[in-house]
């Protein structure tokens, strides 16, 4: 059942991406042209950006007020203890489908066709195949909307970043962490919190939402490589993949993760106008490659 929670979620996903595909436009265009700040077309340009940025700027507050530890610490346990069920990749990209309304013309593009157009655009660059089935699934942890009745969007959409330690200047909005009550604390405020120097991100806790959720739904059900966890567990992780923050809790190895997320970031960004895809047509090629890397049904 299509809910109206579901669209508003869907929504905001959309105007979240919007705000990042236009933060990289204005970037560009200032590292191109560093004169252009007064031409019509860059002004429009920041017009654009402030508006979707005041679309999003209410949903940040909320998000960065309320990832806590302590909240995350919780959803982990949730996570751990509450039964979800057991479902197919194909019937979760169906379940996820049922977020907003298909049969509404306002609706831009169903979920699966983001997922779909993704995995193409990375099937058409020649990629291999568990990087094509990456595409496919990346965004499944926004199951989390039909589990989570007692949080909301800001914990299941938006960047990521770590807790548990000073949240990055680099963090969009970084000045609604004002409100966070570990913003304040003795030890989750200080640059290493209870981290150690160059732990390296598997040690890290990242904020909850559909990227850490479906990573830990699929790290022990499923053979894809590490490269291909990292696509899932990062791919909003803006502040550190885009703006290379965090690199004091980073480890060596984590650089050829960061490089694997840098290459899937603008697949996941910018395939979102290819048109659309007949999902019928592209089953059966998607559904060998899922079976290559994923049980029958996984456990929610
Ligand atoms: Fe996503
Ligand atoms: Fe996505």
């Amino acid at each position: 059942m299509p809910t109206a929670t579901g669209r508003v979620l869907d929504e905001t996903s959309d105007a979240v991406d919007q705000v990042n595909i236009l933060k990289a436009r204005v970037r560009d265009h200032q590292e191109l042209e560093p004169e252009a700040s007064q031409t019509t077309k860059d002004k429009s340009q920041f017009r654009d950006y402030e508006n979707a940025c005041d679309r999003v700027k209410n949903f940040y507050k909320e998000q960065h007020e309320k990832q806590t530890m302590e909240f995350n610490i919780q959803a982990r346990v949730d996570f751990r203890t509450q039964s979800r069920g057991k479902m197919s990749i194909w019937q979760a990209m169906e379940k996820l489908n049922t977020l907003v309304d298909d049969s509404d013309p306002d609706t831009d593009l169903s979920q699966i066709e983001h997922l779909l157009q993704t995995a193409e655009a990375i099937r058409r660059d020649g990629k291999p195949e568990w990087m094509q089935v990456v595409g496919l699934i990346h965004d499944l942890g926004k199951l989390l909307h039909f589990y989570n009745s007692g949080t909301g969007q800001w914990s299941i959409v938006g960047d990521t970043f770590p807790v548990g330690c000073a949240f990055s200047d680099k963090i969009i909005y970084p000045e609604t962490f004002k409100v966070n009550p570990d913003f304040a604390d003795s030890v989750y405020s200080t640059e290493y919190g209870i981290y150690k120097p160059n732990c390296g991100l598997d040690n890290v806790m990242m904020s909850w939402g559909h990227d850490e959720y479906l990573y830990l739904v699929l790290r022990d059900q499923c053979t894809l490589p590490e490269e291909g966890l990292a696509m899932i567990r990062y791919h909003s992780f803006y502040p550190w993949h885009r703006e290379g923050a965090y690199t004091h809790l980073m480890n060596e190895h984590d650089y050829n993760l960061l490089q694997a997320v840098r290459e899937f970031n603008p697949y996941d960004l910018y395939s979102k106008s290819d048109g659309s895809l007949d999902a019928a047509t592209l089953r059966p090629y998607y559904e060998g490659l899922i079976a290559k890397f994923f049980p029958p049904t996984i456990q929610w």
